[in-house]
């Protein structure tokens, strides 16, 4: 029994003497591990003569008891004071900087796009958006290509197992639909959308691609309007200073066609990298809606007339922040994104 009161005095004292968690482990090493001092005790218990087993069990209880407790107690006091500690000399920098957040943000061609809807909304131009997949009829046919006409060459189309299904070439089929629709009221759309074409992919050619058609029908619009409507999108996009240049081209769909140029944004029109020296850049093709196309839209070629025009808006994004490779647009690259 009084080798149980001097194990109790010995564990408290070197208890007390415990300044870290190290020691205090060893300490619990010492008295409650396997070959603990207080375990042993405790398991002695059996060899004590019958007549005080009970009375040794007991004391030997309450050692083991006290100390546990001692433990709990010591254990708790160092935490606090290493917390205290931490505190008081390490403190807290509040003047580091944080970890940014990562924001997200909209893509550089939907940017463009709402751009150009910006600018054709204040010009009276309402948005109508038409599907992706399209039939030979509406993207060809009523388009003034039928069926073998060498101009069909001019798109490399995606075509569905489905015969007569296809991915669209150009938003121009939109045209057929807001005609129509509206038909006989006059129109005046932007038609912007997603395009397709079996292509090799190069620096300035994707298999997909955003397009925005433009189509202005009435009783009597002309080339003039095209060539204003064009000229003042081009300087709202890229500055009042912009010269555009018009081409005589061809599609089957307009009559006369045109091509539009404008003068290079580097140089304004010296000859430069970016205009292969040329002076001008190509932003779009357009024309005068074809007699054909307005009879398919349901309007009278006799009575009214209508411009369109179609044009890429990567492109036009590739010129405006000089990126110099389309295929960046939908290579998912954070480092290209997070530049716009
Ligand atoms: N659809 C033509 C193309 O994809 C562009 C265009 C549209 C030309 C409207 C004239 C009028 O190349």
């Amino acid at each position: 029994m009084s080798e149980l009161t001097a194990l109790q005095d010995r564990a408290l004292a070197e208890l007390n003497a415990c300044s870290d968690e190290a020691a205090l482990r060893a300490w619990n090493t010492k008295y409650f591990g396997k070959q603990g001092e207080v375990v042993l005790a405790v398991k002695k218990v059996g060899s004590v003569p019958p007549a005080e087993r009970r009375a040794y069990g007991q004391h030997a209880n309450q050692v083991k008891e006290t100390l546990t407790k001692a433990h709990e107690e010591r254990d708790a006091l160092l935490k606090e004071q290493a917390l205290e500690r931490s505190l008081t000399t390490e403190g807290l920098d509040v003047t580091l900087p944080g970890r940014p957040v990562p924001r997200g943000r909209l893509h550089v061609a939907t940017k463009v796009l709402r751009e150009i809807y910006a600018i054709f909304s204040d010009l009276g131009f309402q948005i109508y958006r038409s599907r992706e997949v399209e039939d030979d009829l509406t993207n060809f046919e009523l388009l003034n290509m039928p069926p073998h006409h060498p101009a069909r060459d001019l798109w490399d189309t995606f075509h569905t197992t489905t015969p007569g299904v296809l991915l669209r070439t150009h938003t121009s089929p939109g045209q057929i639909h807001v005609m129509r629709e509206l038909a006989p009221r006059p129109i005046r759309v932007i038609l912007p959308g997603m395009c397709y074409r079996y292509e090799q992919i190069t620096v300035r050619s994707e298999i997909q691609f955003h397009q925005v058609e433009g189509l202005a029908i009435g009783d009597h619009v002309t080339m003039a309007d095209l060539k204003g409507t064009i000229i003042t999108f081009a300087r709202r996009l890229f500055g009042a200073e912009r010269q555009v240049r018009i081409r005589s081209s061809y599609f089957p769909f307009t009559e006369p066609s045109i091509e539009v140029d404008m003068d290079c944004i580097l140089c304004a029109g010296k000859g430069c990298a970016l205009c292969k020296g040329s002076g001008w850049l190509e932003i779009m093709g357009a024309g005068m809606v074809h007699p054909v196309v307005l009879r398919n839209g349901g309007y009278d070629p006799a009575k009214c007339s209508g411009f369109a025009f179609g044009m890429g808006p990567q492109r036009i994004a590739q010129l405006k922040y000089a990126i110099d490779d389309i295929r960046l647009y939908w290579g998912n690259d954070l480092r290209f994104l997070s530049q716009f």
